[in-house]
């Protein structure tokens, strides 16, 4: 299993002060010589942590793949287009939210979702979509050509320890044993951490994990390196 890191938070921490550091290009730099998968940066239409600019700096100098979390609207289709990240992780966004809270509904937008991917994958770039663990959204994703799912863990993981923890875990699991049977490669994250990840080894289907909160909370202490090899360790 691979591991894609998320460093948001670096830019919320960057943007507390209005200045320059810490800077995320540092932070894409140390992942990258970690050995990550990949490095995600969510564009928030609000621009609230990672930056146009954050986002430039990276592609240009990052040769570890990029992943770009997006809205569904036209000027994120507009910037994927330009910039060209090796992929997109298509996310609902609302304005007033602390972070992703949901998954995109793929099944009531199946048409307009369908229509934004397409240009997105002629020009080469991978697209994911992040929903919910339920048949109807990964069956409704399997007919998008997006080539990929992002699996949201935040149920699970909020579980985690909890009488509910097997309820959610097993939506998990069969989503991503059902999106594989339907040709979707499947990735997964929202919410994990040093412990909860422990049960992502249970889904073989499972190909990257997207972390960040808790790494980027996590190298607070211990430094981002030592972060993110731990993180490694647990999932490989
Ligand atoms: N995947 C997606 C699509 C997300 O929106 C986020 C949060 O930005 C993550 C993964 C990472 O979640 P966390 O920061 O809780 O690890």
């Amino acid at each position: 299993m691979l591991l894609g890191v998320n460093i948001d938070h670096v830019a919320t921490l960057r943007n507390a002060r209005g200045g320059v550091e810490p800077q995320p290009i540092n932070a894409a730099k140390i992942c990258q010589n970690c050995g990550a998968s990949s490095i995600t940066t969510h564009l928030r239409e609000d621009r609230r942590h990672i930056t146009d600019e954050d986002v430039e700096l990276i592609s240009k100098t990052i040769s570890t793949p990029l992943n770009l979390e997006m809205a569904v609207t036209d000027e994120m289709g507009e910037i994927a287009l330009r910039i060209k990240p090796h992929s997109v992780c298509l996310v609902p966004e609302k304005r007033q939210e602390v972070t992703t809270e949901g998954g995109l509904d793929v099944a009531r937008q199946l048409d307009k979702i369908t229509e934004f991917v397409k240009p997105l994958v002629n020009a080469g770039i991978e697209v994911s979509l992040f929903i919910d663990p339920s048949e109807s959204q990964v069956k409704a994703s399997a007919k998008t050509g997006a080539q990929f799912i992002e699996l949201h863990t935040g149920s699970y993981s909020n579980a985690f320890g909890t009488e509910n923890e097997e309820i959610e875990f097993q939506k998990l699991k069969n989503s991503a044993k059902l999106a594989q049977s339907l040709g979707l490669k499947v990735n997964a994250g929202h919410g994990l951490d040093y412990e909860n990840v422990s049960r992502m080894h249970e889904i073989p289907e499972l190909n990257e994990l997207n972390i960040g909160h808790s790494i980027i909370s996590r190298s607070i202490f211990t430094g981002l390196e030592s972060a993110v090899k731990e993180m490694m360790e647990l999932i490989k």
